[in-house]
């Protein structure tokens, strides 16, 4: 199976960002929609949006902090699609810090929300993917990954512990299953929403008004991955603004 009209997508932090401009693109091309995050009424709007231009979409307040909600919103795409063609683990957040600091705090919701839910979103759909013989994950992970600077050393731990992670599902996968990770560069989205330091945040949020591209630039190569023909999975993706060091 190919392209992407008529596949049924899944994605967690469909709110805003990243998440929602690769819903509105997906959506373009014919795929089916699970929207899910915890703000209800920003899924709500963004479903309407999508449901007046005639696409097919229906949405789920979710924490991914909680596993029983991730098995919600797999569930929700079979009830209302009968399938899951793809999940998009896209939920994150990135409360940076430098160590010294010791914002133990962050360190586990940074680790709850873009490792455990993560994990989740797999316990979720991998079962119901063996049951129908096919079945794409695909994760956003970071740049920060790739080369770490200092504050992003948990962050960028936890989006490397799901490159791990997701290697070794690709791996345990077999021949029906794919697995893609994509890492973005600077993109503007609210994402320094979530910095607790309140320096860190002026810093990185004036960093993204200075080089960050718009977040469709993340939802067009999340929709390359998916409109590949079956037997071929691009397993890897990092998009960068082209001024980013
Ligand atoms: N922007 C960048 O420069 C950049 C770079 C590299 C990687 N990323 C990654 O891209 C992904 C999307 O971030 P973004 O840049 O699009 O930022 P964003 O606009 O802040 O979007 C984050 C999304 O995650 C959701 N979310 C956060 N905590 C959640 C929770 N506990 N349960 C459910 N949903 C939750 C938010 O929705 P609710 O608040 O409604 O729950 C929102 O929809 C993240 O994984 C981030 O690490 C971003």
């Amino acid at each position: 199976m190919s392209g992407i009209e008529g596949k049924v997508v899944a994605i967690t932090g469909a709110s805003s960002g990243i998440g929602e401009a690769t819903a509105l693109i997906l959506a373009a091309r014919g795929a089916k929609l699970v929207l899910g995050a915890r703000r209800k009424d920003r899924l709500e709007a963004l479903a309407a949006r999508i449901a007046e231009e005639g696409g097919q979409v229906v949405c789920l307040s979710i924490d991914v902090k909680r596993r029983e909600d991730l098995a919600a919103l797999v569930g929700l795409a079979c009830e209302a699609f009968g399938k899951i063609d793809v999940l998009i683990n896209n939920a994150g957040i990135g409360p940076i810090s430098l160590l010294d600091e010791l914002r133990v705090e962050d360190w586990e919701e940074m680790i709850d929300v873009n490792i455990k839910g993560p994990l989740y979103g797999i316990a979720a759909a991998l079962p119901v993917f063996r049951r129908q013989g096919f079945g794409h994950f695909i994760n956003t992970l970071s740049t920060a990954g790739l080369i770490v600077k200092p504050t992003m050393a948990v962050y960028a731990g936890t989006k490397n512990a799901m490159r791990t992670i997701a290697e070794g599902l690709r791996q345990e996968a077999g021949a029906d299953l794919r697995v893609t990770n994509i890492s973005p560069g600077f993109i503007q989205t609210n994402f320094a929403d979530s910095m607790t330091n309140l320096e860190i945040k002026a810093n990185m949020q004036n960093q993204m008004s200075g080089m960050a591209i718009t977040p469709d630039a993340i939802g067009r190569a999340i929709a390359f991955a998916i409109e590949q023909p079956g037997d071929v999975d691009i397993n890897e993706i990092v998009v960068r603004p082209t001024v980013q060091a």
